[in-house]
């Protein structure tokens, strides 16, 4: 018979300590659970345990102030770190001092239990104590406890120790270029430059000069030779902004690049080895500009090795007044006047849907902070605001139910002209878009009955079908 392993558990609150004690003992697991670091310390010295759960914050030292101390006396000993800290200092500490996984509190016991399981069938870790990342109290760069947020700290954390390619999508103002540049502050290649550049602030046409540089000479206007950005990040992190926004030429060249690791600049002839952490970053549904045509499908590959969607604003209320407190902060730092919210206004706040995203409530804050006599923001301080500016069009909030049809078609039609790719038939291809889905899923629901569908749909059975032919819809009978 084999010892079933311990779980030493170390956690200043008694009611967690019996909670897992319970949880990890039905699993079948040993467990012995202190309220000390101190006791944790001394029991992991005399070789007890298979696995450590433990807290941060207890009365007599800090959890994560014992991981490298752990890791050094027992590198093979796993370590869970749980906190109700919960900020990217806390996930990132704990994965670049070695913890096996941190669960910010609260957590499900189900997700412990995995986590548990996984930790103890894992491979013995290999030491490999990682430069410690800048220390201290800072700034956060990143504010925000909700779950969604939580889940992009542990990804940024776990990315810390790695170079992979990284594809950040979500909205407008909902903090891609910052959650970029936390990856790069973090991680290893923080000592060497983040460089950005803006798909969609360049000309066209100066896309690739401003990537790889260019020769004097080169084109009409390159005076001197120029360095591109690639060489300028050398070591560092390349932030491709907008990449959703780059034209087809560049993509294939930049495509080509990262499949062969080097490039040549404009005009020039010595061949560069590209040395950089690529970042990308767009607002837009890049799989739809894909079907669209005009976005590569491989290059998407090459850049989604890891995705990191940045929820909005509005998924993400309970950030909401921790954000608002930020920035009136923020405004104060910056020699404003201090300002305070009342309930109401936090309210408020909480409810409006924010199509301009953590920008959107960055900036009226800040205009709060400047225009306000009163000390204290209430609710309709924050109303008028808000009404102040062109209201956002109801189909875009997406607050209340699906995000209306128009907006849909209006986002489609965007990336199809923003492409620039010579089109002769976006009427059509976008009316194909609608047709398809409308008839393909009548006739599911209709079992395939064409002239049910017919009728449901208000139109003529001919009419109908000519559109499947056309539309190359497959009609399968009895579906549905
Ligand atoms: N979680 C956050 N904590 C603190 N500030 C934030 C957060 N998210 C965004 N911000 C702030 O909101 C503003 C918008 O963020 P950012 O520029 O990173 O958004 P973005 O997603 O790149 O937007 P766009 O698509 O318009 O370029 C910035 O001033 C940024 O500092
Ligand atoms: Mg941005």
């Amino acid at each position: 018979m084999t010892v079933p392993p311990t779980v030493l558990v170390a956690d200043d609150d008694r009611s967690i300590r019996t909670v897992l004690t319970q949880a990890l003992g039905r699993s079948g697991y040993q467990v012995r659970a202190t309220g000390h670091a101190q006791t944790l310390w001394r029991w992991v010295e005399e070789g007890e345990g298979d696995l450590v759960i433990t807290d941060v914050m207890m009365p007599d030292d800090n959890g994560l102030d014992l991981l490298p101390r752990i890791r050094r006396v027992r590198p093979a000993l796993r370590v869970v770190v749980m906190s109700a800290q919960s900020t990217l200092t806390t996930a990132v500490k704990a994965a670049q001092r070695g913890a096996f996984e941190y669960l910010p509190k609260p957590f499900d016991l189900k997700d412990l239990l995995t986590v548990v399981d996984r930790a103890l069938a894992a491979p013995a870790p290999i030491a490999d104590l990682a430069a410690e990342p800048r220390d201290g109290e800072e700034k956060l760069p990143l504010i925000g406890r909700s779950p969604a947020m939580q889940e992009i700290y542990r990804t940024i954390a776990r990315l810390t120790t790695t170079d992979l390619t990284v594809m950040i999508v979500g909205e407008s103002g909902t903090g891609k270029e910052l959650v970029a540049r936390a990856l790069h502050d973090y991680g290893r290649r923080r000592a060497a430059p983040f460089v950005a550049i803006n798909m969609a602030a360049i000309p066209r046409d100066l896309i690739e000069s401003e990537l790889f540089g260019h020769e004097r000479g080169s084109f009409t206007g390159a005076h001197n030779r120029t360095q591109g950005r690639f060489e300028q990040a050398a070591g560092g992190t390349l932030f491709l902004d907008e990449i959703g926004d780059m034209p087809a030429e560049a993509q294939t060249r930049l495509l080509r690049v990262l499949q062969e690791g080097e490039f040549t600049s404009v005009g020039g002839r010595a061949v560069v080895r590209a040395n950089v952490r690529i970042v990308a970053a767009t607002h837009r549904d890049l799989r739809a500009a894909i079907k669209a045509g005009t976005f590569r499908e491989d290059l998407f590959y090459r850049l989604n090795v890891v995705p990191l969607r940045l929820p909005p604003l509005r998924e993400r209320e309970e950030d909401i007044p921790l954000l608002a407190r930020h920035f009136l902060d923020r405004a104060r730092e910056s020699g404003l006047p201090a300002k305070a919210l009342d309930a109401g206004a936090v309210y408020t706040l909480r409810r409006h849907a924010w199509p301009g995203n953590v920008r959107e409530l960055e900036n009226l804050m800040r205009r709060l902070a400047v225009l306000l006599p009163d000390d204290t923001i209430t609710a309709e301080a924050v109303a008028a605001e808000l009404s102040e500016r062109p209201a956002p069009l109801a189909a875009e909030s997406g607050a209340d139910g699906p995000p209306a049809l128009s907006a849909s078609v209006e986002g489609y039609v965007r990336t199809l002209l923003a492409a620039g790719l010579p089109a002769q038939d976006i009427y059509d291809r976008v009316l194909g878009e609608v047709e398809r889905p409308l008839i393909r899923l009548t006739l599911a629901a209709t079992r395939g009955n064409q002239i049910k569908a017919a009728a449901m749909l208000g139109l003529n059975r001919n009419t109908l079908r000519k559109k499947i032919r056309d539309l190359e819809i497959p009609v399968v009978r009895g579906a549905g």
